[in-house]
Protein backbone atom coordinates (compact mmCIF):
# COMPACT_ATOMS: atom_id res chain seq x y z
CA UNK A 1 0.00 0.00 0.00
CA UNK A 2 1.23 3.20 -0.82
CA UNK A 3 2.06 6.15 2.05
CA UNK A 4 -0.37 8.36 1.63
CA UNK A 5 1.27 10.39 4.39
CA UNK A 6 4.18 11.36 2.35
CA UNK A 7 4.15 14.57 2.32
CA UNK A 8 3.15 16.18 -1.20
CA UNK A 9 5.17 19.13 -0.88
CA UNK A 10 7.77 18.33 -4.03
CA UNK A 11 11.78 19.11 -3.56
CA UNK A 12 13.47 20.73 -6.34
CA UNK A 13 15.97 19.76 -8.61
CA UNK A 14 19.11 20.51 -7.36
CA UNK A 15 21.64 19.05 -10.53
CA UNK A 16 20.69 18.91 -14.16
CA UNK A 17 19.82 14.91 -14.73
CA UNK A 18 22.70 14.25 -17.90
CA UNK A 19 23.28 10.59 -18.37
CA UNK A 20 20.94 7.60 -18.22
CA UNK A 21 22.09 4.32 -18.26
CA UNK A 22 19.30 1.87 -19.06
CA UNK A 23 20.76 -1.37 -18.85
CA UNK A 24 18.82 -4.10 -17.30
CA UNK A 25 20.32 -4.93 -13.76
CA UNK A 26 23.47 -7.62 -13.88
CA UNK A 27 24.80 -6.37 -16.74
CA UNK A 28 27.57 -4.21 -14.81
CA UNK A 29 25.23 -1.25 -13.26
CA UNK A 30 26.75 -0.54 -10.28
CA UNK A 31 30.79 -0.67 -12.02
CA UNK A 32 29.23 2.10 -14.20
CA UNK A 33 27.76 4.08 -11.22
CA UNK A 34 31.34 3.93 -9.82
CA UNK A 35 32.41 4.56 -12.89
CA UNK A 36 29.85 8.03 -13.48
CA UNK A 37 30.89 9.23 -10.11
CA UNK A 38 34.17 8.93 -11.08
CA UNK A 39 33.49 11.10 -13.78
CA UNK A 40 31.80 13.77 -11.81
CA UNK A 41 28.33 12.77 -12.19
CA UNK A 42 27.11 13.29 -8.39
CA UNK A 43 24.96 11.84 -7.43
CA UNK A 44 24.60 8.84 -9.62
CA UNK A 45 21.50 6.21 -8.84
CA UNK A 46 21.84 2.72 -8.72
CA UNK A 47 19.71 0.52 -7.11
CA UNK A 48 21.35 -0.20 -4.03
CA UNK A 49 20.40 3.61 -2.97
CA UNK A 50 16.48 2.61 -3.21
CA UNK A 51 17.67 -0.07 -0.82
CA UNK A 52 19.96 1.97 1.05
CA UNK A 53 16.87 4.59 1.45
CA UNK A 54 13.64 2.89 2.47
CA UNK A 55 12.47 6.70 2.42
CA UNK A 56 12.53 6.60 -1.26
CA UNK A 57 10.29 3.16 -1.42
CA UNK A 58 6.55 4.71 -1.33
CA UNK A 59 7.25 7.17 -4.07
CA UNK A 60 8.91 3.58 -6.36
CA UNK A 61 5.76 1.66 -5.54
CA UNK A 62 3.49 4.46 -6.58
CA UNK A 63 5.17 5.06 -9.79
CA UNK A 64 5.42 1.12 -10.24
CA UNK A 65 1.68 0.92 -9.55
CA UNK A 66 0.85 3.79 -11.97
CA UNK A 67 2.85 1.98 -14.49
CA UNK A 68 2.25 -1.68 -14.13
CA UNK A 69 -0.37 -2.04 -12.66
CA UNK A 70 -2.32 1.03 -14.12
CA UNK A 71 -3.60 2.75 -10.25
CA UNK A 72 -2.54 6.24 -9.53
CA UNK A 73 -1.03 8.71 -11.91
CA UNK A 74 1.89 7.94 -13.76
CA UNK A 75 5.41 9.93 -12.93
CA UNK A 76 6.04 12.69 -14.67
CA UNK A 77 8.93 15.29 -14.91
CA UNK A 78 7.73 16.84 -11.13
CA UNK A 79 7.78 13.54 -9.64
CA UNK A 80 10.87 12.32 -11.53
CA UNK A 81 12.64 15.40 -10.04
CA UNK A 82 11.14 15.01 -6.34
CA UNK A 83 12.47 11.62 -6.54
CA UNK A 84 15.81 12.19 -8.37
CA UNK A 85 16.44 15.61 -7.88
CA UNK A 86 19.82 15.28 -6.48
CA UNK A 87 21.09 13.02 -9.49
CA UNK A 88 23.24 13.83 -12.52
CA UNK A 89 22.83 10.65 -13.46
CA UNK A 90 21.00 6.97 -13.05
CA UNK A 91 22.09 3.16 -14.02
CA UNK A 92 20.44 0.24 -12.76
CA UNK A 93 16.62 -0.63 -12.17
CA UNK A 94 14.71 1.03 -10.73
CA UNK A 95 15.56 3.98 -13.14
CA UNK A 96 15.99 1.51 -16.01
CA UNK A 97 12.57 -0.09 -15.93
CA UNK A 98 10.89 3.70 -15.83
CA UNK A 99 13.17 3.91 -19.11
CA UNK A 100 10.09 5.50 -21.25
CA UNK A 101 9.28 8.25 -18.69
CA UNK A 102 12.93 9.22 -17.50
CA UNK A 103 13.63 9.63 -21.72
CA UNK A 104 10.71 11.75 -21.96
CA UNK A 105 11.01 13.77 -18.41
CA UNK A 106 14.52 13.96 -19.78
CA UNK A 107 15.02 14.62 -23.43
CA UNK A 108 18.50 16.46 -22.85
CA UNK A 109 19.81 13.34 -21.09
CA UNK A 110 22.56 11.19 -22.94
CA UNK A 111 21.92 7.39 -22.58
CA UNK A 112 24.11 5.05 -21.94
CA UNK A 113 23.04 0.72 -23.00
CA UNK A 114 25.37 -2.17 -21.77
CA UNK A 115 23.98 -5.40 -23.14
CA UNK A 116 25.90 -8.87 -22.04
CA UNK A 117 26.16 -11.97 -23.74
CA UNK A 118 22.02 -13.03 -23.13
CA UNK A 119 22.95 -16.37 -21.52
CA UNK A 120 25.82 -14.66 -18.83
CA UNK A 121 22.99 -12.17 -18.09
CA UNK A 122 20.19 -14.72 -17.57
CA UNK A 123 22.47 -17.18 -15.35
CA UNK A 124 23.43 -13.35 -13.28
CA UNK A 125 20.25 -12.70 -13.22
CA UNK A 126 18.70 -15.48 -12.09
CA UNK A 127 21.04 -16.30 -8.94
CA UNK A 128 21.70 -12.62 -7.98
CA UNK A 129 18.55 -11.18 -8.77
CA UNK A 130 15.52 -13.86 -8.86
CA UNK A 131 16.79 -16.05 -6.29
CA UNK A 132 17.14 -13.38 -3.53
CA UNK A 133 13.83 -11.18 -4.33
CA UNK A 134 11.82 -14.57 -3.60
CA UNK A 135 12.42 -17.82 -1.50
CA UNK A 136 11.43 -18.98 1.85
CA UNK A 137 13.82 -16.69 4.01
CA UNK A 138 12.54 -13.81 1.70
CA UNK A 139 9.18 -14.24 2.28
CA UNK A 140 9.16 -14.43 5.80
CA UNK A 141 11.08 -10.92 5.56
CA UNK A 142 8.42 -9.94 2.76
CA UNK A 143 5.23 -10.44 4.51
CA UNK A 144 6.08 -10.37 8.10
CA UNK A 145 9.56 -8.54 9.32
CA UNK A 146 8.91 -5.81 7.16
CA UNK A 147 5.46 -4.81 7.08
CA UNK A 148 6.22 -4.85 11.27
CA UNK A 149 8.96 -2.63 10.91
CA UNK A 150 6.93 -0.33 8.24
CA UNK A 151 9.20 -0.23 5.19
CA UNK A 152 8.18 -2.07 2.12
CA UNK A 153 11.69 -2.76 0.28
CA UNK A 154 10.69 -6.37 -0.79
CA UNK A 155 7.37 -6.22 -1.61
CA UNK A 156 8.09 -3.28 -4.32
CA UNK A 157 10.97 -5.26 -5.92
CA UNK A 158 8.71 -7.67 -6.46
CA UNK A 159 6.17 -5.81 -7.83
CA UNK A 160 8.55 -4.05 -9.94
CA UNK A 161 10.23 -6.98 -11.20
CA UNK A 162 6.60 -8.83 -11.82
CA UNK A 163 5.34 -5.73 -13.40
CA UNK A 164 8.55 -4.89 -16.09
CA UNK A 165 8.68 -9.24 -17.12
CA UNK A 166 5.08 -9.41 -17.25
CA UNK A 167 4.76 -11.83 -14.92
CA UNK A 168 2.54 -12.86 -12.19
CA UNK A 169 5.22 -14.93 -10.41
CA UNK A 170 8.97 -15.74 -10.24
CA UNK A 171 8.57 -18.46 -12.39
CA UNK A 172 7.09 -16.72 -15.08
CA UNK A 173 9.97 -13.90 -15.01
CA UNK A 174 12.08 -16.73 -15.91
CA UNK A 175 10.10 -17.47 -18.31
CA UNK A 176 9.92 -14.38 -19.83
CA UNK A 177 13.41 -12.95 -18.87
CA UNK A 178 15.01 -13.08 -22.31
CA UNK A 179 12.39 -12.14 -24.10
CA UNK A 180 12.14 -8.97 -22.16
CA UNK A 181 15.80 -8.67 -21.91
CA UNK A 182 15.99 -8.23 -26.17
CA UNK A 183 12.89 -6.39 -26.07
CA UNK A 184 13.90 -3.66 -23.49
CA UNK A 185 17.10 -2.77 -25.58
CA UNK A 186 15.42 -3.16 -29.26
CA UNK A 187 12.88 -0.44 -27.51
CA UNK A 188 15.35 2.01 -26.35
CA UNK A 189 17.66 2.12 -29.76
CA UNK A 190 14.28 2.43 -31.37
CA UNK A 191 13.44 5.44 -29.24
CA UNK A 192 16.92 7.39 -28.58
CA UNK A 193 18.63 9.18 -31.80
CA UNK A 194 22.11 7.56 -32.23
CA UNK A 195 23.81 10.90 -31.78
CA UNK A 196 22.80 10.71 -28.04
CA UNK A 197 23.50 7.17 -27.17
CA UNK A 198 26.41 5.02 -26.58
CA UNK A 199 26.57 1.13 -26.79
CA UNK A 200 28.99 0.60 -24.22
CA UNK A 201 30.78 -2.85 -23.98
CA UNK A 202 32.09 -4.02 -20.87
CA UNK A 203 35.56 -4.78 -20.99
CA UNK A 204 36.09 -1.60 -23.25
CA UNK A 205 37.40 0.77 -20.76
CA UNK A 206 37.52 4.85 -20.27
CA UNK A 207 37.93 5.60 -23.90
CA UNK A 208 34.52 5.16 -25.09
CA UNK A 209 32.47 6.49 -22.50
CA UNK A 210 34.81 9.53 -21.79
CA UNK A 211 34.32 10.23 -25.24
CA UNK A 212 30.82 10.33 -25.06
CA UNK A 213 30.49 12.34 -22.18
CA UNK A 214 33.36 14.86 -22.99
CA UNK A 215 35.18 13.81 -19.27
CA UNK A 216 39.54 13.14 -19.11
CA UNK A 217 39.90 9.81 -19.19
CA UNK A 218 40.65 8.69 -15.32
CA UNK A 219 44.06 6.98 -14.22
CA UNK A 220 42.13 4.26 -12.54
CA UNK A 221 41.56 0.64 -13.93
CA UNK A 222 37.43 0.99 -15.25
CA UNK A 223 35.54 -0.48 -12.04
CA UNK A 224 34.42 -4.20 -11.76
CA UNK A 225 32.49 -4.51 -8.79
CA UNK A 226 29.16 -6.78 -7.72
CA UNK A 227 30.62 -9.80 -8.69
CA UNK A 228 28.07 -12.48 -8.40
CA UNK A 229 29.81 -13.48 -4.74
CA UNK A 230 29.98 -9.94 -3.68
CA UNK A 231 26.20 -9.32 -4.79
CA UNK A 232 25.25 -12.67 -2.54
CA UNK A 233 27.25 -11.36 0.34
CA UNK A 234 25.71 -7.95 0.59
CA UNK A 235 22.57 -9.69 0.34
CA UNK A 236 23.28 -12.00 2.95
CA UNK A 237 24.12 -8.98 5.79
CA UNK A 238 20.79 -7.45 4.50
CA UNK A 239 19.26 -10.67 5.37
CA UNK A 240 20.80 -10.60 8.63
CA UNK A 241 20.12 -7.31 9.21
CA UNK A 242 16.21 -7.80 8.86
CA UNK A 243 15.95 -11.01 11.15
CA UNK A 244 18.07 -9.39 13.53
CA UNK A 245 15.50 -6.28 13.81
CA UNK A 246 12.53 -8.65 13.60
CA UNK A 247 14.00 -10.53 16.50
CA UNK A 248 14.21 -7.43 18.57
CA UNK A 249 10.91 -6.32 17.78
CA UNK A 250 9.71 -9.88 19.13
CA UNK A 251 11.44 -10.65 22.13
CA UNK A 252 10.12 -8.44 24.55
CA UNK A 253 6.77 -10.23 23.58
CA UNK A 254 8.39 -13.46 23.72
CA UNK A 255 9.73 -12.70 27.24
CA UNK A 256 6.22 -11.53 28.27
CA UNK A 257 4.51 -15.09 27.02
CA UNK A 258 7.02 -17.02 28.59
CA UNK A 259 6.63 -14.80 32.03
CA UNK A 260 3.06 -15.32 31.87
CA UNK A 261 3.23 -19.45 30.94
CA UNK A 262 5.80 -19.92 33.91
CA UNK A 263 3.93 -17.78 36.12
CA UNK A 264 0.79 -19.65 35.18
CA UNK A 265 1.97 -23.02 35.91
CA UNK A 266 3.54 -22.20 39.05
CA UNK A 267 0.57 -20.76 40.23
P1 LIG B 1 28.39 -11.94 -12.85
O1 LIG B 1 27.23 -12.17 -11.94
O2 LIG B 1 28.33 -12.74 -14.12
O3 LIG B 1 29.71 -11.99 -12.13
P2 LIG B 1 25.30 -5.29 -11.84
O4 LIG B 1 26.27 -4.37 -11.17
O5 LIG B 1 24.46 -4.62 -12.86
O6 LIG B 1 24.46 -6.03 -10.85
O7 LIG B 1 26.12 -6.34 -12.71
C1 LIG B 1 27.08 -7.20 -12.12
C2 LIG B 1 27.52 -8.20 -13.19
O8 LIG B 1 28.30 -7.50 -14.19
C3 LIG B 1 28.42 -9.24 -12.60
O9 LIG B 1 28.26 -10.41 -13.41
C4 LIG B 1 29.79 -8.62 -12.78
O10 LIG B 1 30.87 -9.55 -12.74
C5 LIG B 1 29.65 -7.99 -14.18
N1 LIG B 1 30.56 -6.85 -14.36
C6 LIG B 1 30.61 -5.73 -13.60
N2 LIG B 1 31.57 -4.90 -14.03
C7 LIG B 1 32.17 -5.50 -15.08
C8 LIG B 1 33.26 -5.13 -15.96
N3 LIG B 1 33.92 -3.98 -15.82
N4 LIG B 1 33.58 -6.01 -16.94
C9 LIG B 1 32.92 -7.19 -17.09
N5 LIG B 1 31.90 -7.59 -16.29
C10 LIG B 1 31.51 -6.75 -15.29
Amino acid sequence: MTDVSRPRNRHPRTVPLQVLSLGLPRTGTKSMQEALLKLDFKHTYHGFDMIDHPEHMPRWEEATDAKYFKKGKPYGREEWDDLLGHCAATTDSPCALFWEELLESYPEAKVILVQRDIEKWYASFDDGVISSTWGPGTDIIVNYIEPALGVNIGRTCRKMLLGFFGASNPDEIRRNARDVYLQHYGKIRAAVPKERLLEYQLGSGWSPLCEFLGKDVPKEEFPWVNEAAALKEKIDAIKKEKFLAGAKMIAPVLAMAVAAVTYWYRR
